[in-house]
């Protein structure tokens, strides 16, 4: 099996290299990414002597075309991924989350191969905080965002591809994803790493928004499997019963490094922040068998602050630059 990972050297990709790695030995594994300010090649570290790495942008026809004539399947994360960049700036979410997988699509259907796209939750939108129901396969696609709309249009020419051009395609939309070798502009992270450098957590709003948190070798391990036995077009949704309002997950930070529950600050909430994220993820448990491992969300998160304390070199780069950013928009 050879299988092209997109955006590997980003945080779902990266841990998705290494699972596969581990658990697939014998598959040649090659990944393509521009290396963004969010790519980070020592999230490679252990496994980039075993694997085939190529610097460069998925926009790339000519690049993209030979890459995926001499793969069996692509596996797609390569993608901007944060909300409070595509309110800032949205055009490099419209170019590789739509063109950029435009350019997969044409790849994959002109050389015949197979295409795993990965995507989000957030492509439906967002609940009320007591609506009983959570998403499904079957939710209506109402993003807010541009992070979240770009996304929901690269699910659309993948559903499209599939229908009118006969690629054979699978997507997942998962949610919120927490572990090591996440940037630190995400909100786990980011307090995190405030603590560690002395400063109070920042919570947006009132902090009573939900996120549905799946620890991301739970959220690879669900990629593999639908890569192995997910049927052709079909959409899987990926989630593990991790609800959890914010201000909880920031008192659990803080407690968990043995701070006060309190000692946080309110800032500047986000605009068009979206309320509620929960996912139904009953069809890819019946219909493949996939379970995840880590259902005890506090002791996934202590796990995930000691990789951050024990590896200040990977992320201490990256902050001041990040923090720079947000205190341009007061948060
Ligand atoms: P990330 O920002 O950490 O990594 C994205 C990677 O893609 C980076 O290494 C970046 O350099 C690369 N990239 C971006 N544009 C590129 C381009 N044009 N050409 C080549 N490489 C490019 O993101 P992540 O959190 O690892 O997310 C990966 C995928 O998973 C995305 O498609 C995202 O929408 C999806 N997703 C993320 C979450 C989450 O909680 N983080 C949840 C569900 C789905
Ligand atoms: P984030 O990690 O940006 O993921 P997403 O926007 O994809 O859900 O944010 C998760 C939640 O945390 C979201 O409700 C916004 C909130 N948040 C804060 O309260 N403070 C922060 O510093 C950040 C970055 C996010």
């Amino acid at each position: 099996m050879r299988i092209l990972v997109t955006g590997g050297a980003g945080f779902i990709g990266s841990n998705f290299v290494h699972l596969i790695r581990k658990e697939r030995p014998n598959w040649q594994i090659t990944v393509i990414d521009k290396m963004s300010y969010a790519g980070n090649m020592a999230s490679l570290d252990g496994v980039i002597d075993d694997i085939e790495f190529v610097k460069g942008d998925i926009c790339d026809e000519i690049l993209i075309d030979k890459l995926v004539a001499n793969c069996d399947v692509v596996v797609h994360f390569a993608a901007e991924s944060h909300n409070d960049n595509s309110l800032n700036n949205p055009w490099p979410f419209v170019e590789s989350n739509l063109i950029g997988t435009y350019r997969i699509l044409e790849a994959v259907r002109k050389h015949g191969k197979k295409l795993h796209h990965i995507s989000t939750d957030e492509v439906y939108g967002d609940l009320e905080l007591d609506d009983p129901n959570k998403f499904s396969e079957e939710t209506r696609y109402n993003p807010s965002s541009p992070y979240s709309s770009t996304k929901a249009g690269s699910d659309m020419l993948v559903r499209a591809w599939v229908r009118s051009f006969g690629i054979h395609a699978t997507i997942s939309n998962c949610s919120n994803n927490y572990g090591p070798h996440q940037h630190v502009e995400k909100f786990i992270p980011r307090q995190i790493t405030e603590i560690l450098e002395n400063r109070r957590p920042k919570l947006y709003g009132s902090g009573e928004n939900v996120r549905d948190w799946i620890h991301v070798d739970d959220h690879n391990s669900a990629v593999l499997k639908i890569i192995e036995e997910g049927l052709n077009g079909e959409t899987y949704l990926i989630g593990a019963n991790g609800e959890k309002d914010n201000k909880s997950v920031i008192e659990l930070i803080l407690s968990g490094m043995g701070k006060k529950p309190g000692d946080y600050d309110h800032v500047t909430d986000r605009p068009g922040h979206d309320m509620r994220y929960a996912i139904d993820s009953s069809k890819l448990i019946s219909k493949l068998g996939w379970k995840p491992k880590y259902t005890n969300f506090k002791e996934g998160l202590k796990a995930t602050i000691k990789w951050y304390i024990d590896n200040q070199d990977w992320w201490k780069p990256l902050k001041a630059e990040t923090e720079q950013k947000y205190r341009k928009t007061g948060q």
